[in-house]
């Protein structure tokens, strides 16, 4: 391995940090990494995986003001690229404005999720809509050839060359990025069509936006999604002719943000209410359904079946788990743990004709996280790739492939100490069916403490790992990742420094 140290920044963390999500598994990096030619420490990289896996991790550099959350940290990309047999690492913090700020202040100037919006230092940027600072930890997405990282509660999308993690600027869509509102945590792209599809949501009426941004990068469609009042919409998903939204249950107390007091709970005698909406639909072309209440974190596909949209997510059996005294910790950090959401794979089915909702429980397994082979969007698709959860935790601790058809499953066990990401499904350069390609994950291993590259086989996950490679330095754990074949990559040439730049 050929291993280069490009960037060191300054923490100001506590030297005898105790806090749960900044240490351990969470540990912070700081140190900016490339590393060429990365060495198999466990078997060989397949010659016929081409593309780049990407995941966005939280790596705080200096304290909370009172309470840090996991999703506070500053958001890094991790890059680990395949072609021909070889493989490379980059890591880079994303250049937000909120991180360049407080790197030049030299301390936190925005508080984080669990804290009062009125300790923000500063009113400017993305301070000023949520007076949180836009970390842009969470997603990572492609479009058009390059990488856009988004934050869970709104905010900008940077641009990230997928090769080099270097962060290129914000989007603006020619002008046309919402600003005021921002783009939520999971824009979704189709990449049949070369659209990406969004919604924005915020305290102000319609409450939603859902929008479109069309092959050629132009905002083609933004209507409103009025909804009952603030909402704290996380995921959508599209089909191929409708984008569906949601209305669930679990939304800040009306009372208590009077008194700009934000406090989710969740409300158990209200429906959930799904829009499904034609992709460039009017306001009055909005159908609404209504099914049993709960909140779904992510989706993991949904298509058209007939007059029916199937729509696959994670339900929640317990959105607001009780407080079971375990400490100041688990009373904040309960809303992570898999465990405790009693987070199932579940199927919803809308009749466009009828108007009936149909819905059952796809698997008693507790997983989310759910990845699919990316061919298969808004397609009949057969497998989910899903993480489970260390009890108590928001660590994964294995992988679960999801059989829809027959209802079964097999999995993977990390084992103790070890940690995987969200895992992207990888389909191979050629491949003939769902389930012909390979798992991409990355690991925190605590007994090594380090962090390695895994690659299954998708179709044998059970096998274990047909490739681990190792990383420079343990990476931080964190939530989500997405798959970026090369050939897509390469077909827009978008990037600054293409695959060949780096001896690949
Ligand atoms: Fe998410």
């Amino acid at each position: 391995m050929d291993v280069e140290i490009v960037g060191k920044f300054l923490s100001t963390l506590p030297e005898d940090d105790d806090h749960p999500y900044r240490t351990g598994p969470w540990r912070p990096q700081t140190t900016e990494w490339d590393a060429d030619d990365l060495a198999a420490v466990d078997g060989e990289i397949p010659r016929d995986l081409d593309g780049v896996y990407l995941r966005n991790t939280e790596n705080p550099l200096h304290p909370a003001f009172k309470t840090y959350h996991p999703f506070d940290g500053d958001g890094m990309v991790h890059v680990v690229g395949f072609r021909d047999g070889k493989a490379f690492y980059r890591n880079r913090f994303i250049r937000t404005d909120g991180f360049t700020a407080e790197n030049d202040a030299g301390e936190p100037l925005w508080p984080g999720l669990a804290e009062p919006v009125q300790l923000a230092q500063r009113d400017d940027g993305w301070g000023a809509r949520t007076r949180m600072k836009d970390a842009s930890s969470t997603d990572v997405i492609v479009h058009r050839g390059i990488a856009l990282t988004s934050f869970y509660q709104c905010g900008d999308l940077y641009r990230v060359d997928p090769y080099s993690a270097n962060t290129l600027g914000k989007e603006t869509w020619n002008g046309r990025f919402p600003v005021d509102w921002g783009v939520s945590a999971h824009p979704k792209v189709d990449n049949k069509t070369g659209e990406l599809l969004f919604f924005n949501y915020s305290k102000q009426d319609p409450y939603m936006h859902y929008g479109v941004v069309d092959e050629n990068n132009e905002l083609a469609h933004y209507v409103d999604i009025p909804l009952p009042g603030p909402r704290l919409p996380h995921d959508m998903a599209f089909t191929e002719n409708y984008a569906i939204l949601n209305d669930f249950p679990l939304f800040w107390d009306p009372r208590l943000l009077e008194h700009d007091v934000h406090l989710p709970r969740f409300y158990p005698d209200i429906p959930s209410r799904f829009a499904v909406i034609p992709r460039r639909g009017s306001l009055e072309d909005i159908r609404w359904f209504e099914a049993d209440p709960t909140f779904v974190l992510h989706f993991t596909n949904a298509y058209e079946d007939g007059d029916e949209i199937v729509l696959d997510g994670f339900f929640e059996g317990d959105p607001q788990p009780l407080d079971t005294g375990g400490g100041k910790w688990d009373k904040l950090f309960r809303f992570l743990a898999l465990d405790r959401l009693q987070t199932t794979l579940h199927r919803w089915r809308f009749n466009l004709v009828t108007g009936a909702v149909k819905d059952e429980r796809l698997s008693e397994s507790i997983t989310e996280f759910g990845t699919i082979n990316p061919e298969y969007a808004a397609g009949n698709y057969r497998y989910a790739y899903a993480a489970t959860g260390k009890p108590g935790w928001f660590l994964f601790d294995g992988l679960v492939k999801h059989d829809l058809r027959t209802g079964g499953q097999e999995g993977f066990s990390f084992g103790d100490g070890v940690y995987g990401s969200e895992t992207a499904m990888a389909p191979r350069v050629g491949a003939t069916g769902e389930d012909d390609g390979y798992l991409v994950t990355i690991t925190t291993d605590m007994n090594a403490d380090a962090s390695y590259c895994v690659v299954f086989d998708a179709a044998r996950l059970s096998d274990g790992p047909v490739c681990k490679l190792q990383l420079p330095e343990r990476v931080s754990s964190g939530t989500h990742s997405t798959w970026a074949p090369g050939a897509q990559l390469r077909r827009w040439d978008t990037a600054d420094s293409p695959a060949e730049a780096l001896g690949l």
